[in-house]
């Protein structure tokens, strides 16, 4: 029933698909093509096939969460221990912007954020998906060690897993011109850029152990220790080998007691990692070449900067897999 639903969707808005006009369907031979390494000046799709090298996307963020709970406990959803989890992997420009749900053909998010594709209220507007979830895509494919891992690593706060995996694909993976429809030739079958990406993003995460860069530098959950984010930094960009970009949400600094009168006003609860690449030839080949969060310009963190400002919570219990 579901493969019907699906394949309405996708006819009915065939019009809507690819990043590049008139991109032939052929089969996209990578392996007789240089990896050109995205972002340098022969990764455009003039020089290059853009199913082959990056050319629409070419600064690659893989990016993580730590969350301290997922909402559903009661459902079996929960977090895994000594690691934090999979957010996604985005194709920024190479100056830093980003596009989103760059094909309307493939829209299984059901919660669109933003709800149209500029988030302006004049940008296309992304319809709801309302078919069945997208777990249930991976039996027929014979994916059910795919669909296992990303049961125990990518985890969604407040709605069920298959919703993140879901605004991911049809936010992000859409936006990369070697994800595209038309790369996976005449052979296809219907889902492989669907599974082909949940692959990509995962070969990614397993060699990003933001956890146990962090934990080599002494810094460990905890509820009673606070942080700096200089010492946080410092950990990850000896692991990664470049700077990665910090996200933190929480009160600001300023709001709370021990920063009152300051004017940093960065956020004191730790949750996000992006650790940024530029790629050699497509994601899919999993070679990056790692690149510092500010290479395109911009913030490297939104955390508070004073000393011990941070908290890297411990998860309640109850929250994580035994
Ligand atoms: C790929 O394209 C080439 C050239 O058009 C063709 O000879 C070959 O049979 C195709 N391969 C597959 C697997 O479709
Ligand atoms: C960034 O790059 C994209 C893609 O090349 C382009 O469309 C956009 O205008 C650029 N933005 C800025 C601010 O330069
Ligand atoms: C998008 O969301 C805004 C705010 O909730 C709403 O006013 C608007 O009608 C929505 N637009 C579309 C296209 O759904
Ligand atoms: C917090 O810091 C911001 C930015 O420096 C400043 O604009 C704001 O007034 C401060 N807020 C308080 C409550 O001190
Ligand atoms: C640690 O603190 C966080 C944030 O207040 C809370 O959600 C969590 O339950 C606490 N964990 C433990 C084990 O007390």
């Amino acid at each position: 029933m579901y493969r019907n639903t699906l394949a309405v969707l996708a006819s009915a808005q065939l019009a809507a698909a690819g990043l590049y006009p008139n991109m032939t369907p052929d089969n996209h031979t990578c392996i007789l093509t240089d990896p050109v390494l995205s972002c340098s000046e022969g990764a455009v799709p003039e020089k290059v096939d853009s199913c082959c090298v990056e050319t629409f996307g070419g600064l690659v963020l893989q990016t993580q969460f730590w969350d301290t709970n997922t909402g559903l406990e009661a459902e079996g959803q929960l977090l895994p221990p000594y690691t934090w989890t999979i957010h996604g992997l985005w194709p920024d420009f190479c100056n830093g912007s980003y596009t989103q749900y760059c094909d309307l053909s493939r829209q299984y998010d059901p919660k669109p954020a933003p709800n149209t594709t500029t988030g302006k209220p004049d940008g296309t507007p992304v319809p709801p998906y309302t078919g069945p979830s997208i777990d249930q895509l991976f039996e027929p494919y014979g994916k059910m060690d795919l669909l296992a891992y990303m049961k125990k690593y990518w985890i969604n706060q407040g709605a069920p897993n298959w919703e993140l995996w879901a605004h991911e694909f049809s936010k992000h993976a859409t936006c990369f011109s070697t994800f595209d429809k038309e790369c996976y030739g005449p052979k296809a079958n219907q889902h492989d850029d669907l599974f082909q990406f949940f692959e990509t993003v995962i070969a990614y995460y397993k060699v990003l152990p933001t956890w146990g860069w962090l934990s080599a530098a002494n810094i460990r959950p905890s509820n009673t220790t606070s942080y700096s984010l200089t010492d946080i930094q410092a950990a990850l960009t000896h692991g990664y080998g470049a700077i990665p970009f910090l996200g933190c949400g929480g009160p600001k600094y300023n709001q709370t007691e021990a920063g009152k009168g300051s004017l940093d006003n960065g956020g004191t609860q730790l949750n996000e990692v992006w650790y940024y690449y530029h790629v050699y030839g497509s994601p899919q080949r999993n070679q990056g070449l790692r690149v510092p969060a500010d290479i395109a310009g911009g913030s490297v963190s939104s955390c508070a900067k004073a000393p011990g400002a941070i908290w890297y919570y411990e998860r309640a219990a109850g929250s994580e897999t035994a």
